[in-house]
């Protein structure tokens, strides 16, 4: 913490001078007082007065505000380095030693089969713009070497030029972005993460684990560690609400990331290459290896010349350079000498490390060349599979299209006209026909909506044949709502490909309470249908299902939409297990609390019994991609805490906690969801919280801050309809009113409701369930600013739903501060109090400019002479605040 403090100090004091620098010496004192209000009246603290001044004042305020993210972030990552060894971590904190330890000798097996499997989003929740990023990943690197006790003054004078440097920088570097991302901007954002940090955090991780069991093996073992991890993405394949993405980019997306994942394995098997120098003498290859590498002669006889010549009696080191050789013929799609999958480079490894053991080498066998096995099993030639994702509102749309055809040509679906094509486009007896014996027409002519779902479906066997299976085959129904939305994608596939290799893995996305709560009928009915039963004999009855924490939160409030949430998971596992159905539960859930955000370790043991075993598949967005993959250290740490809380969610003594917590707090969960649920829906059904928020806070011009290439509204109108609104704004715009009701609201109705007080704080002591979203709503709480959180609020002039909000938002405190047993918010989380309260004088100030500005658009017009630098400074405060609150998107 002292580190951290003197991090903090000369940040500021370097931001200081680059003000002083800048001639806006005046800005030094604003911030000051900001940050240091002597109470009495914040809010006028020398009102900058025009739009110009508030802009500057937004601007110095958001670097001041990255920079202090940037401290924090920092020490995270330091704390890591020094304390790994010297305390060994615990289980608490997730670190992979400790756990192993406590889980025993299961533990080997259990990692055999674990998956874990992250899947990055393009959602729009990450508000910095790439360049302030970068700047920032620069001066960590200073700050790191200003910090570290072997600089000496020079280099820590280098390192402090350097840090003035870029925090220039920033100052000077506008926050807000000119033209909206497009579908392949956000492809090479999400591609750098894998370049800077996510290559080299796998293999830390897997030797961490390693060790882990290797530290309480008694003997040695020969079963090798297999690689635990598989990356997914949406960014080029989620088009849901978002037209931009099209079959095009998916198939451009999916080129980009095999360029990426073929580069670096060529990259690293080059540089294993060149260290292989052990001679043939000392190190004899093996029959095997001799035989490929007389193959090589003759199969790329100019190339192996030359590698012979420059590697001679280094038959290990040729070998490798002949496959770095052929993964480039693979980038470029050279037919001769291109592997023609990933299995084929394994085997090409898994020769050279057998080859260096025969000689008697376990060390090289089982060095970096296990790293490039691990790589290889994880990336592939795809890097990420790649995930498609549609409305299921949409194919309805086509296929009503495509069935208006048939009944025009008066053709027969399985013997039966077509009368209405409506209803049959929802008939899952038509649509399963359909998929397994195809259309009774041919192509008619589309529109082309319809077209683009067809040729999506077109380029995933395109983009499958080209770079394996594997590399895109799900395709997730959002808003999933029956049998018939799911085996509708099997119906357009069969028209799309026709008899041509599809590997299509439908994936239902539940997502509102409705859809949660019935999602075990519609998976029973979809697996009563004959194409979802052929399909799952071929895959091994693997099923993945996707549950949405945002949506159903948005629909039915958080409290009731974590449990219900929970039940619906239980309801799964025991549907699978009733079906011999391997499940995977996909949890969809964002970074921010009211999105299903808070600590992901807690999360996973939490979850019921079952439903991990082993695998674990998660969506990470926007900003928790940065703070989860801004380092190489803190990545491993991410996915060492992943497969931590993986492992504990099925050991034997969670489960039984977890359990016998479940039961005896099963009717309290009831009445919580209950209540909660009824409370947060009179206030949606009230009439008005749609105008509500969009007059209260900003949510309008959030478009206007090119956040990401979707719209924020699904419908295409410009109208207010709540169910338009996606949850990523929705969440957003009311934590700029610094209300943060979708984090709590409903749930201190609910917990009031309550008369056993001792039974409420012992469930939140005892059911994970619980406590995960009790302490939720107390971040969502501390976060909040009651005054503030009026004075938005009044904006709307409601002031009846104002006063319940108020009420429900004052009582939810008082009950949470009640079962906690505390006084204040955050009492006993003191890491995170000094974290919310390091940034809350410089967010308030700025919500108070955002009022401001608001104010003064409501005056002028937006698109006026004069409302027009009052609305670029409004988009100024906003970004000022995302940078405050982190976890707004
Ligand atoms: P979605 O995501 O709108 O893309 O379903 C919501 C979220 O992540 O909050």
């Amino acid at each position: 913490m002292r580190h951290l403090a003197k991090d903090l100090d000369l940040l500021t004091e370097l931001h200081e001078q680059v003000l002083q620098e800048a001639g806006q010496g005046d800005l030094v004192e604003v911030l000051r007082r900001f940050q240091d209000p002597d109470g009495s009246d914040d809010g006028d603290l020398a009102p900058p007065r025009g739009p110009d001044q508030v802009a500057a004042v937004s601007r110095a305020a958001t670097v001041r505000l990255h920079l202090t993210n940037l401290a924090d972030e920092r020490h995270r990552a330091r704390s890591l380095r020094t304390e790994d060894g010297e305390h060994g971590g615990s289980v608490d904190t997730g670190d992979v030693g400790p756990t192993v330890g406590s889980v025993g000798p299961q533990a080997r097996d259990r990692f055999a089969r674990m998956c874990l499997h992250p899947v990055l989003t393009a959602h729009p929740t990450e508000a910095r713009r790439r360049a302030v990023t970068t700047a920032l990943r620069r001066l960590a690197e200073q700050l790191d070497r200003h910090a570290d006790p072997t600089s000496g003054p020079t280099e820590r004078a280098f390192a402090r030029r350097r840090m003035l440097e870029d925090i220039d920088i920033l100052h000077r570097t506008s926050t807000l972005r000119t033209t909206r991302p497009q579908p392949v901007d956000e492809v090479s954002t999400v591609l750098s993460i894998f370049d800077t940090t996510v290559f080299r955090a796998l293999p830390r991780f897997q030797r961490a684990v390693e060790a882990a069991l290797a530290a309480q093996d008694e003997g040695p073992v020969d079963q090798e560690l297999p690689s635990l991890v598989r990356y997914g993405s949406w960014v080029g394949g989620d088009r849901d609400g978002n037209p931009h993405v099209t079959a095009e980019v998916t198939r451009a997306t999916m080129e980009a990331q095999a360029g990426v994942a073929l580069r670096t394995l060529q990259a690293n098997v080059e540089r294993v290459a060149r260290s292989l120098t052990m001679d043939e003498e000392g190190t004899p290859p093996s029959a095997a290896l001799r035989e490929a590498l007389a193959n090589d002669a003759v199969a790329l006889p100019g190339d192996f010349a030359g590698i012979a010549k420059d590697s001679p009696s280094e038959p290990h080191r040729q070998k490798l350079l002949v496959v770095a050789h052929r993964l480039e013929a693979t980038a470029q799609g050279a037919a001769s000498t291109a592997y023609t999958d990933p299995e084929e480079l394994l085997a090409d490894l898994a020769l050279v490390r057998t080859s260096l053991r025969d000689a008697g080498d376990r060390r090289a066998a089982d060095g970096e060349l296990l790293h490039l096995v691990w790589l290889v099993q994880t990336f592939g030639f795809h890097l990420a599979e790649l995930e498609v994702r549609q409305h299921s509102g949409v194919h309805v749309q086509a296929l009503v299209e495509l069935l208006g055809h048939v009944r025009a040509h008066g053709a027969t679906v399985d013997g039966r006209p077509v009368d209405e094509p409506e209803r049959a486009a929802r008939d899952p007896q038509v649509l399963d026909a359909l998929a397994r014996h195809g259309w009774p027409i041919a192509l008619p002519e589309l529109s082309p909506a319809t077209r683009e779902v067809l040729d999506t479906l077109r380029v995933m066997s395109w983009l499958q044949q080209r770079w394996g299976v594997r590399c895109c085959g799900r395709y997730i129904v959002s808003f999933s709502q029956g049998a018939d939305h799911l085996v509708a994608v099997r119906a357009l596939a069969r028209l799309a490909v026709g008899d041509r290799p599809l590997r299509l893995d439908v994936v239902p996305l539940f997502e509102t309470g409705e859809d949660l709560r019935a999602a075990g009928s519609t998976l029973e009915e979809w697996l009563a249908l004959p194409s979802t039963r052929s399909w799952l004999e071929e895959r091994d009855r693997r099923v993945e299902v996707m549950m949405g924490y945002s949506d159903s939160a948005k629909d039915i409030g958080p409290a009731a939409a974590t449990l219900t949430l929970h039940r619906s998971q239980q309801q799964l596992v025991s549907w699978a297990s009733r079906h011999d159905v391997e499940l995977t539960i996909f949890h969809g859930r964002g970074g921010s609390l009211g999105r299903g955000g808070g600590p992901l370790h807690r999360a996973i043991t939490a979850q019921p019994t079952g439903s991990v075993d082993g695998r674990f598949k998660v969506t990470e967005q926007g900003e928790v991609i940065y703070a989860r993959y801004a380092d190489v250290r803190l990545a491993q740490q991410h996915l060492e805490r992943m497969a931590s809380a993986v492992l504990l969610a099925d050991s034997p003594d969670v489960v039984r906690r977890r359990e016998r917590a479940g039961e005896r707090h099963a009717a309290l969960g009831e009445r919580l969801e209950l209540a909660s649920r009824t409370a947060y829906r009179a206030l949606m059904d009230t009439g008005g919280i749609a105008d509500l928020v969009a007059e209260a806070s900003p949510l309008d011009v959030l478009g206007d801050l090119r956040l990401g290439s979707r719209p924020a509204r699904r419908g295409a109108g410009s109208g207010r309809s709540l169910a338009d609104l996606r949850a990523i704004p929705w969440v957003f715009a009311w934590s700029m009113t610094r209300v943060n009701l979708p984090g709590w609201y409903g749930l201190g109705t609910a917990l009031a409701a309550e008369t056993d007080r001792d039974a409420l704080r012992a469930a939140y002591r005892e059911w994970p369930v619980l406590s995960s979203m009790l302490d939720v709503a107390e971040m969502s709480l501390a976060k909040s600013h009651e005054e503030l959180a009026g004075e938005f609020l009044d904006r709307a002039g409601r002031p009846e739903l104002t006063a319940t909000i108020l009420a429900e938002m004052r009582r939810t405190r008082e009950q949470v501060l009640d079962v906690l047993g505390q006084t204040t918010l955050l009492e006993h989380k003191p890491h995170l109090r000094t974290a919310v309260e390091r940034r809350q004088p410089l967010i308030d100030a700025l919500s108070r400019v955002q009022l401001r500005c608001l104010e003064e658009l409501d005056a002028t017009g937006a698109d006026t002479e004069e409302g027009r630098p009052w609305h670029r400074a409004l988009l100024l405060t906003i970004s000022g605040m995302a940078a405050g609150l982190q976890n707004t998107g």
